[in-house]
């Protein structure tokens, strides 16, 4: 595998992120509590571990669905073009749902999949969203709970790419470029 051409800087470590889902998951688990079967959703790519892992700290019945936008393309901007890659298997009408998000940044991906799934008509559908960097924020949508909240830092790991890679560090660390 090829070298780095770039660093990274450790911001959240393993252990922290574990604590933080281990809190999100009782008090996902309070709010859907009377629900009889929750549809969690994670938007790929980058939720892909984070859904693993809160998953697995909820005691409720859970059905598991995947939804994939586009969005940086290899770059560290966003193009603004937010499309559907591939849609959920299931519907989700008259369903609770829990849209499962790496990183809210310009908030367009999140304004766009919500509204979405909004028009087939859940019966409640509420958001988690690893991080959020509100400075980055273009439209006025936020998810009912964020793990962290990070300052304009492009990330990697746990996850979320640069270019398509780190996904596989486990914790999260800030690109630092030569
Ligand atoms: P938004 O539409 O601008 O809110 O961007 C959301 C998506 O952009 C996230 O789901 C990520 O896939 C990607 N993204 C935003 N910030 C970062 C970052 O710091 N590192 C890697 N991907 C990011």
């Amino acid at each position: 595998m090829a070298r780095r051409d770039y660093e990274i800087d450790e911001l959240i470590s393993a252990e922290a992120i574990a604590a933080r889902i281990g809190a999100l998951g009782t008090e996902i688990e309070a709010a859907f509590g009377d629900t009889e079967k929750l549809v969690v959703v994670g938007l790929l790519r980058g939720s892909f571990i984070f859904i693993a892992d809160l998953v697995r700290k909820l005691d409720l019945p859970v059905e598991v669905d995947f939804i994939e936008a586009s969005s940086y393309g290899n770059a560290m901007e966003s193009s603004h073009d937010v499309r559907i890659l591939k849609d959920l298997r299931g519907p989700i009408e008259g369903r609770d749902v829990l849209l499962v998000e790496d990183i809210v940044d310009t908030g367009l991906t999140l304004r766009h999949v919500l509204g979405l799934l909004r028009s087939r008509r859940p019966a409640r559908l509420e958001t988690i969203a690893l991080l959020d960097k509100p400075s980055r924020r273009q439209v006025d949508v936020r998810a009912t709970w964020t793990g962290f909240e990070i300052p304009d830092e492009f990330v990697v790991g746990y996850g979320i790419d640069y270019a398509q890679r780190d996904r596989n560090l486990p914790y999260i660390g800030t690109v630092r470029l030569p």
